[in-house]
């Protein structure tokens, strides 16, 4: 099977890196959300992306114009019939994901595979609900997808050998690194990378130390690009605890509660950067 048109669903951070990187590789995306103007700000986003690498000469005008071209603006689910692949990016909810994943099933073209950029819900029961839950895979991007390298492949208990394989093929052409790991809550990247979160906010909640010096011993004694709170503020403090809320009813283990202060800058409205503030001020 020859993979020549991608949908994405869902024009957020990770669907417009995911349809940059697509488009980036040549393939056709149609870029899909329920209104015209998401759609509209997502390619304006990628736009300004691609302009910047042509002011680093990593881009010729002439390629970075060429690459917009591949775009397709979508507000109707419908147009999935025009698309290989699809990969739905969407909020994380279980609810809304197994509704898009019922109407892309009612439209997708018969050999199309369906993915989920989920990042720690189950493949399995969103496969499910469609009636080919062999087509069904996890694709988990990470941010910022243009930049990180990884692609955590999931494979639902149904999905095939060659749609696993396939998947794989199609991650490697757009220059990413597909990892398997099985569809359990959190998959590898999140099981792990989470709770290291969820226990620095525990340490910052216990007083043990600032959150400057909790984040400077993650760069400078690991070598993490990022400290782990202001990694939690990059990623949103909502994803995260819906993440740890994720593992810990997944695996009803002490290890995986959300730590109270996690919750507390929630419930403030305090989401990290694309609120402007989380545990540090970006105002
Ligand atoms: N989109 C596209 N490109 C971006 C970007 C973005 N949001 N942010 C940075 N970049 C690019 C920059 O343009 C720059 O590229 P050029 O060299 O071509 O200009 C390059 O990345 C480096 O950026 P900077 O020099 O500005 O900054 P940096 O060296 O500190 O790197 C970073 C920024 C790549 C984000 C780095 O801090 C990093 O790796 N942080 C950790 C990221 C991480 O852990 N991601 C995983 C999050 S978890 C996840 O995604 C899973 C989940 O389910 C929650």
């Amino acid at each position: 099977m020859t993979i020549k048109s991608v949908m994405v669903i869902g024009a957020g951070q990770m669907g417009s890196g995911i349809a940059q990187v697509f488009a980036q590789a040549g393939y056709k995306v149609l870029i899909n959300d329920i209104k015209q103007e998401l759609v509209e700000k997502s390619i304006e986003r990628i736009k300004v992306r691609l302009f910047h690498q042509v002011d680093k000469n990593k881009l010729t005008k002439e390629q970075a114009a060429s690459i917009l071209l591949n775009f397709v603006p979508s507000i109707h689910v419908e147009d999935v019939e025009q698309a290989d692949l699809v990969i739905e990016a969407a909020t994380e909810n279980m609810e809304i994901k197994k509704d898009i994943f019922k109407r892309i099933d009612q439209y997708a073209v018969k050999d199309a595979i369906l993915a989920s950029n989920t990042s720690s819900l189950s493949i399995t029961e969103m496969a499910a609900v469609t009636k080919r839950p062999e087509q069904v895979i996890g694709m988990h991007f990470m941010n910022p997808v243009p930049v990180m390298k990884l692609v955590e492949m999931i494979r639902g208990l149904e999905t095939s050998d060659f749609v696993y394989r396939t998947s794989m093929e199609v991650v490697q052409e757009i220059g990413k690194t597909p990892v398997e790991v099985k569809d359990f809550p959190g998959f590898i990247s999140n099981r792990i990378l989470m709770t290291m979160i969820n226990e620095a906010i525990f340490a910052l909640y216990e007083g043990i130390a600032s959150k400057e010096a909790i984040d400077r011993v993650m760069t400078l004694g690991m070598n993490h690009p990022m400290g782990p709170l202001t990694l939690a503020d990059f990623i949103g403090l909502d994803t995260c605890l819906y993440i740890m809320e994720t593992l810990h009813e997944g695996f009803g283990d002490d290890k995986y509660r959300p730590c109270p202060l996690l919750k507390q800058y929630v419930h403030a409205g305090r989401l990290g950067k694309k609120t402007g503030r989380g545990f540090y001020c970006y105002e």
